[in-house]
């Protein structure tokens, strides 16, 4: 756990959370100053040396991020790729797979918007038709009932959002890993809003593919995301749209022999002082620990909940037996321009969540939007305090 020492050292190395209430981890985090330092001074490098002096200078630094991430994955640095957003991570993915007509895409309401639209082109494309995993009354997925669309439907592949934007809920992302490993379907993870604030274990969850950003909980600079692909995926040969020369060799005119890690869902052109500075924050946060951040999130997570729920008539909307550290909140009376000047006016970093980003999910609730606010590790319980008291002096 960590101590009161620890989180004054992090704030220290976060200036960004000093003159604020910064709670938008999930929409964009603060950095540490080490990891914008190490941008700028691989930028003003590259300035006088050339991108590639400069990138071959620094090429063992750049393969210290792969082990960051597979260290904080779980799994081995050749399985880790680098993207540009978990979008373009999670399109180069659905770019490798071969889809057929009338194939069966099983996913769930929850799922993010991109993930959405990639399986519309998909239905537009290839005519696949979407499924969604059968859930219990509490929100949890029903897994006879689910074991049984898995007999009935053959999906070509399971995708599910670890955790969404729209709601602190954490999916049950193992139990239906399982499942794809008994029927041998293709299990693709948006961890996006996981990666960074819960332990996250892809040999655990049993995917083949899990794709994240990193300016969200992983606290990575903008243009920065990443990829684990599995070994059974890596077997495959699945090549995404995107692969390049980097990875790729040109055998006879029409023969390309593609590389068997997951670079070949990274292209060679790219920002390295991005790069860097993802293997910083990634090694900042391995070396704070996920286990102590997930444990203090929680407590977090759990004072923010039980205030607003004790000291305030405000609803919380997130419904599930688990839930992380996205807390939607919403009061039929409050009007949308004065939420958002009464925070504003108190200097609370928050994000509006809108049904037209998450349909599904507040069609299924009832409302047009929720303010969201996402604590993390370098926020204390006085800060959850003074937004509890704004929020509730709100009308
Ligand atoms: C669950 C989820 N998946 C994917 C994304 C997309 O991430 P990016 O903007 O890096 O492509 C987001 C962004 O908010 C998200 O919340």
């Amino acid at each position: 756990m960590l101590s009161s020492q620890d989180i004054e050292k992090i704030r220290q190395d976060t200036p960004g959370c000093i003159d604020k209430l910064f709670f938008n981890s999930a929409g964009s985090s603060l950095p540490v100053t080490q990891v914008v330092d190490r941008q700028i001074d691989y930028l003003r490098e590259e300035a006088i040396y050339g991108g590639y002096k400069t990138m071959a200078k620094y090429a063992s630094e750049a393969s210290e991020a792969y082990v960051e991430a597979a260290n904080l994955l779980g799994c081995e640095s050749h399985q880790i790729a680098f993207c540009e957003s978990a979008t373009v991570a999670y399109y180069r993915v659905i770019s490798s797979l071969r889809f057929e007509m009338g194939d069966v895409i099983l996913t769930s309401e929850l799922d993010y918007i991109s993930n959405f639209i990639v399986f519309d082109q998909l239905r537009r494309k290839h005519n696949i038709s979407l499924a969604f995993l059968k859930k219990d009354v509490d929100g949890s997925f029903d897994l006879e009932a689910v074991r049984k669309q898995f007999t009935e439907l053959h999906p070509r592949m399971v995708a599910v959002t670890h955790v969404p934007t729209s709601s602190g809920v954490v999916q049950d992302v193992a139990a239906i890993g399982e499942i794809c490993k008994e029927f041998e379907v293709l299990y693709v993870i948006d961890g996006c809003q996981s990666v960074g604030q819960l332990e996250v274990n892809v040999k655990e969850i049993g995917c083949d593919f899990l794709s994240c950003t990193g300016r969200k909980f992983l606290r990575g600079p903008r243009g920065t995301g990443l990829l684990y692909v599995s070994d059974r995926a890596l077997t495959m040969n699945l090549v995404p749209i995107s692969a390049d020369g980097d990875t790729t060799i040109w055998q006879s005119a029409d023969e390309f022999e593609y590389g068997n890690t997951a670079k070949k869902f990274e292209t060679f052109e790219r920002s390295y002082s991005n790069l860097l500075g993802f293997g910083l924050s990634l090694k900042y946060l391995n070396s704070v620990g996920i286990q102590n951040i997930e444990a203090y999130n929680t407590v977090l997570g759990n004072h923010l909940r039980s205030g607003i729920k004790q000291k305030t008539d405000i609803l919380l909307m997130d419904q599930g037996n688990r839930l992380s550290n996205i807390i939607t909140l919403y009061h039929p009376s409050f009007q949308l321009e004065k939420v958002i000047s009464h925070l504003d006016q108190h200097k609370i970093y928050y994000s509006i969540a809108r049904k037209s980003m998450a349909f599904l999910d507040f069609a299924q609730k009832g409302v047009d939007w929720a303010i969201r606010l996402s604590p993390h590790y370098f926020n204390t319980i006085e800060e959850l305090d003074e937004a509890i008291d704004i929020l509730g002096s709100m009308r």
